[in-house]
């Protein structure tokens, strides 16, 4: 459809970036780039009226997003027509400006466009090999400048390279311990830094990708302060933990960044802790949490591993819940023995089945007056019924009565 608007329009449209890499490796892709030679920002309006979806221009940047209901964005750009640079006639002129665009772009598996008007439907644009670097599995930077001029870069590249577990090209690599050597890393923004990494954790691999960050020395930059070899293990199941939690059909942990954040965190002291959450702007919420998983991982994981030894299912219940949700597969990747993973599994279970059925309505109804009373009864109505000492709603009335 883009092809035939743009050939209405007289503009030069076609698909570019991660799509075109995934497409050539056979994967879906969920965001499509497009460049336009021409009016980017009209070609966007066509495309969304075609499709009712909506479109957020930045004018500046002769760009704009469309915006589809269920979570699918197109991003049209505008490759830039340098008027000085050919005369208007010659054929080359509108391929250069694409090239440009191709040129400013990361790696060369990135650095690729297939062709979508209807004459040219499907050619692919490859100016720096990247085909080949995709067969040959390796992430190779078009230009030596390229992760100085944009160090975040330096995680991307890891990020590729170890979600399709390709190779960092040997020139590529020399690049990247320069820049990393000469301290480029620390005058990036934290912000940009930050969206990195939550790109990072959302990955299957991401134990994969930290533990690379600290064999290229970049894990310094990104955590100072924390230990990485102390946290290798945990951080090496936790992808695993999570998914197993998933499985298990009780709730998603969320937002993944949290969930990371709090295992790399884990062993460090509670200073350096506060230092990275501000570093990255967490905000209050998230950092009390995380300081409240810091404190109570330890405790949590001795209680699901017996030790000590016969503690009331209440007592171990109320242990637990004083973790945040977030820190559950934490817990569950430091337990590296499957007979506590499983009692991590029926607590869970037993905690999400134990709650009264009776409720404060039923204590006023007893003639006590609203206040702390009623909390107090609650709680030993559900110790009691969480040490499996109360099974029907007649059972529970009759504990609230006495
Ligand atoms: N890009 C770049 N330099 C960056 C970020 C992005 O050159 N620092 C370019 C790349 O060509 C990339 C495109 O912009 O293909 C789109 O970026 P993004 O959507 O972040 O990445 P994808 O390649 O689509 O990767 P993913 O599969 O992770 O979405």
């Amino acid at each position: 459809e883009a092809g035939q608007i743009a050939d209405r329009m007289g503009y030069k449209i076609y698909a570019a970036g991660g799509v075109v890499r995934d497409i050539l490796l056979g994967q879906e892709s969920l965001d499509v780039d497009l460049v336009v030679e021409g009016n980017g920002i009209l070609l966007a309006e066509e495309l969304a009226k075609l499709y009712d979806a909506r479109v957020r221009q930045h004018q500046n940047f002769g760009t704009a997003e469309i915006l589809f209901s269920d979570d699918f964005k197109i991003d049209v750009a505008t490759a830039r027509v340098e008027f000085y640079a050919y005369p208007a006639a010659l054929p080359q002129v509108e391929s250069s400006t694409l090239h440009q665009d191709l040129y400013r772009r990361d790696f060369t598996i990135n650095a690729m466009a297939v062709a979508l008007n209807e004459s040219s439907y499907g050619n692919l644009i490859d100016f720096f090999d990247g085909r080949k670097d995709l067969q040959e599995h390796t992430v190779r930077v078009l230009h030596n400048l390229s992760f100085i001029e944009d160090p975040t870069r330096i995680l991307r590249a890891i990020r590729f390279e170890q979600r399709y577990g390709f190779k960092i090209e040997p020139q590529t690599l020399k690049f990247l311990n320069e820049t990393v050597n000469r301290d480029v890393l620390s005058r990036v923004s934290n912000e940009r830094i930050g969206e990195e990494l939550k790109h990072i954790f959302l990955e299957p691999q991401a134990g994969i990708m930290l533990r690379r960050m600290n064999e290229l020395a970049v894990w310094p930059f990104i955590f100072p302060g924390v230990n990485y070899s102390e946290i290798e293990p945990a951080l090496m199941n936790l992808h695993r933990a999570l998914q197993q939690i998933i499985d298990w059909g009780m709730k998603v942990p969320e937002p993944r960044w949290l969930v990371y954040l709090i295992a790399i965190l884990h062993r460090s002291d509670a200073e350096v802790a506060r230092a990275v959450c501000e570093q990255y702007a967490v905000d209050k919420r998230s950092t009390e949490k995380l300081l409240a998983a810091l404190q109570g991982w330890n405790r949590s994981a001795d209680v699901l591993r017996q030790k000590p030894q016969h503690l009331k299912v209440s007592q171990q219940a109320q242990i637990l819940l004083q973790m945040p949700w977030e820190s559950s597969p934490l817990l569950l990747a430091i337990l590296n023995d499957e007979e506590s993973q499983e009692r991590f599994r029926q607590l869970l279970n037993i905690i999400r089945d134990s709650k009264p059925k009776t409720s404060g309505e039923y204590i006023r109804n007893l003639g006590y007056r609203p206040g702390p009373v009623y909390r107090e009864v609650l709680d030993a109505l559900w110790r009691e019924k969480l040490d499996g000492n109360l099974d029907t709603e007649e059972e529970e009335q009759a504990f609230m009565r006495d």
